[in-house]
């Protein structure tokens, strides 16, 4: 048996122990490893490399992903599929393990729709994928929002500020949420949850009332306030699944809290620091777990389908189910840090 691996989308700490655990397991089955560069334009350009013993020894620890990663959307054009299906089999790959978010997971279970068998692992620091409870990626990048706040709170309180954290969450705003649970946020906004400039402003000056010069606001990128239709986004071109480049929630609020309330107010963007770096030992872990059970499902011909965590146990669900939807934060946890906001 033929495994190609391939990892798409943007990259998050644990994709290489995920690449090792397949690998490593696969070859306990007899398997043989092709490396598919960049995601899908890996396949559209059939540019491999070879995945062998010596190719993931030590790759545990590294951040990004040793094949590399693009946006390449081959669903966009009908000749693009197909020469992505033509790909595969010039490769004679039998099965394929897809590590991505619903974008590359999405083109997998269209793949699988065609007869192609493909296997999902579900990554993302953003946790937004359906099916799962938490995807690989994600512990690491609160762990480092966590920090930035942590840090950011001694500067901000000593300088009697407002400091605004632009984090990453497009859709959902599970590192907001968790970030800003950990590291003691004195408000969180997520895009669940269209925001009120005014209220915001008010618990700045309610918390300046009771003696509490500083505050700390934590920000999806993209949370919105409801009098703003839409995203804030950086520029208005899409990328190749049809996402703006979002960025300046932290800027924009920063701004309007300074005019409206007289404190002075800075804005941070954590950016792609949450994406970098070495993997959490949670993730490691849970990386691990995934990548055993993506290449046990290839073994036991468990196609289109992707690993999943659910509770502490590693269980299985259909690409179609994972990509249906974003799945958004759980409230229950959110209105535990919203016990915490000024
Ligand atoms: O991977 C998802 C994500 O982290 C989003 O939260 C963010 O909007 C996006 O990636 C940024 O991606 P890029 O690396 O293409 O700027």
């Amino acid at each position: 048996m033929k495994v190609g691996i391939l990892t798409g989308g943007g990259d998050c700490p644990g994709l290489n122990a995920v690449i090792r655990a397949v690998v490593k397991k696969g070859f306990h089955y007899g398997y043989e490893f092709v490396g598919i560069k960049d995601g899908w334009r890996g396949l559209l350009d059939v540019s491999t490399m070879p995945l062998t013993q010596s190719s993931i020894s030590g790759i545990l620890p590294l951040g990004g992903t040793i094949l590399g990663t693009s946006r390449t959307n081959p669903l966009k054009k009908p000749e693009d599929i197909e020469k992505v299906i033509k790909g595969i089999k010039a490769l004679g790959i039998d099965a394929l393990v897809c590590i991505g978010g619903d974008d590359t997971l999405g083109v997998a279970a269209r793949l699988f729709s065609y007869g192609l068998k493909t296997v999902g692992v579900p990554k993302t620091i953003d946790n937004d994928l359906s099916g799962t409870d938490f995807t690989f990626g994600f512990d690491t990048a609160v762990g480092i929002v966590t920090e930035a706040l942590d840090r950011l709170h001694t500067t901000t309180e000593a300088h009697h500020r407002v400091m605004v954290v632009e984090v990453m969450g497009r859709h959902a705003g599970w590192i907001a949420t968790y970030g800003g649970l950990a590291g003691g946020a004195d408000c969180i906004l997520i895009p669940e949850k269209p925001f009120d400039i005014s209220e915001v402003c008010a618990s700045v000056k309610r918390r300046s009332d009771e003696g509490k010069c500083f505050s700390v606001i934590v920000a999806a990128e993209g949370a919105h306030p409801s009098e703003v239709k839409g995203m804030i986004a950086r520029d208005q071109a899409l990328d190749a699944f049809g996402h703006a480049r979002l960025g300046g929630v932290g800027e924009f609020l920063a701004l309007e809290i300074e005019k409206r309330t007289g404190h002075e107010s800075r804005h941070v963007v954590l950016g792609h620091l949450q994406r970098g770096g070495t993997p959490s030992a949670y993730d490691r872990i849970l990386a691990t777990r995934f990548g055993i059970r993506a290449i046990d499902m290839v073994h036991e011909g468990k196609f289109g389908r992707m690993c999943a965590l659910q509770g502490n146990k590693i269980a299985d669900v259909s690409l179609e189910e994972a990509t249906s939807k974003a799945k958004t934060v759980d409230m229950e946890i959110f209105n535990i840090a919203g016990v915490f906001f000024g």
